[in-house]
C-alpha cells in the first residue's frame, strides 16, 4: 500500500489534515474516559469521525457530537447521519479557536486527539481553551490526546509539541485542573510511545 493510500480514512470521508485511525487504537483511547453512556461527548477536531462513530456505540442514551473547522469533513458527518439514522450524531462545523455554536455548560465531556499541536502552529491557545472551559458543564472532562514532546520521525514539528507539565499550566491559567495524566499511551515507536493524554476538569 502506498503512503498516501495509507493515509486515507478508511470510512472515505474527507479530512484536513490526517486521521489517526490507522496508528491509534480508538478504543483504548475512549476506554481512559470511563464513560457511562449517557453523556454529553464531543470529538473536537474529529477529522474522519472515527472516534466520534465508536463512541456512539457506548453512548446509547446521551449525545455525540463531532465538531470541525473543515465543512467537507463535517458535511461526510451529517451525510451519514441521514443515511444511518443515527439521531444522538451532532455534527458541528466550527473554530474552537473562535466560537463554537453551543451554549455555554453543555457537555460532559471533550476529547481532542491530535489537534492541541495545531493550537500552538497558529498561537490560539487561550482562545481555544477558553471556548472549550465555556462550553463544558462544572465537573465535567477535558481529554487532550497528542504527541510526546520529542524528536521523532513522524508527526508535526517538535517546535508546536508541548510537554503535559506546558499543557497542564495553560489550562491552569484558566483554572482549569488536571484530574489524570497518561504519559504512556499511543503508538508503539522505537523511543517508547507515541503519545500521551491529559485530562482537565472544571470545578463546579
Ligand atoms: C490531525 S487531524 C486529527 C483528526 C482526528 N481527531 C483524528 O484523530 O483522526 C486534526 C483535525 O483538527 C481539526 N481542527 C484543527 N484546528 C481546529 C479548530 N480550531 N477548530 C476545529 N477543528 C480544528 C482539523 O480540521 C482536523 O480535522
Amino acid at each position: 500500500m502506498s503512503k498516501k493510500a495509507h493515509m486515507l480514512p478508511a470510512n472515505g470521508h474527507r479530512i484536513q489534515g490526517m486521521s489517526s485511525e490507522s496508528f491509534l487504537d480508538t478504543s483504548s483511547i475512549l476506554n481512559e474516559l470511563n464513560l457511562k453512556g449517557d453523556e454529553y461527548f464531543m470529538d473536537a477536531g474529529c477529522g474522519d469521525g472515527h472516534i466520534a462513530i465508536e463512541a456512539l456505540k457506548l453512548i446509547n442514551q446521551g449525545k455525540v457530537f463531532a465538531l470541525d473547522v473543515y465543512a467537507p469533513s463535517v458535511d461526510d458527518l451529517i451525510a451519514l447521519k441521514e443515511k444511518e439514522n443515527l439521531e444522538n450524531l451532532i455534527p458541528i462545523q466550527s473554530d474552537i479557536a473562535e466560537h463554537v455554536d453551543l451554549d455555554d455548560d453543555t457537555l460532559n465531556v471533550i476529547l481532542m486527539v491530535n489537534v492541541f499541536h495545531g493550537f500552538k502552529a497558529r498561537r490560539v491557545i487561550d482562545e481555544a481553551i477558553e471556548e472549550l472551559k465555556r462550553i463544558i458543564k462544572p465537573g465535567g472532562k477535558i481529554a487532550i490526546m497528542d504527541y510526546k514532546k520529542q524528536e521523532v520521525k513522524n508527526g508535526p514539528p517538535y517546535v508546536v509539541r508541548s510537554s503535559p507539565e506546558e499543557i497542564e499550566e495553560f489550562f491552569n491559567k484558566h483554572d482549569l485542573s488536571m484530574t489524570y495524566l497518561n504519559n504512556e499511551i499511543g503508538e508503539d515507536i522505537p523511543e517508547g510511545k507515541s503519545h500521551f493524554l491529559i485530562i482537565f476538569e472544571k470545578g463546579a
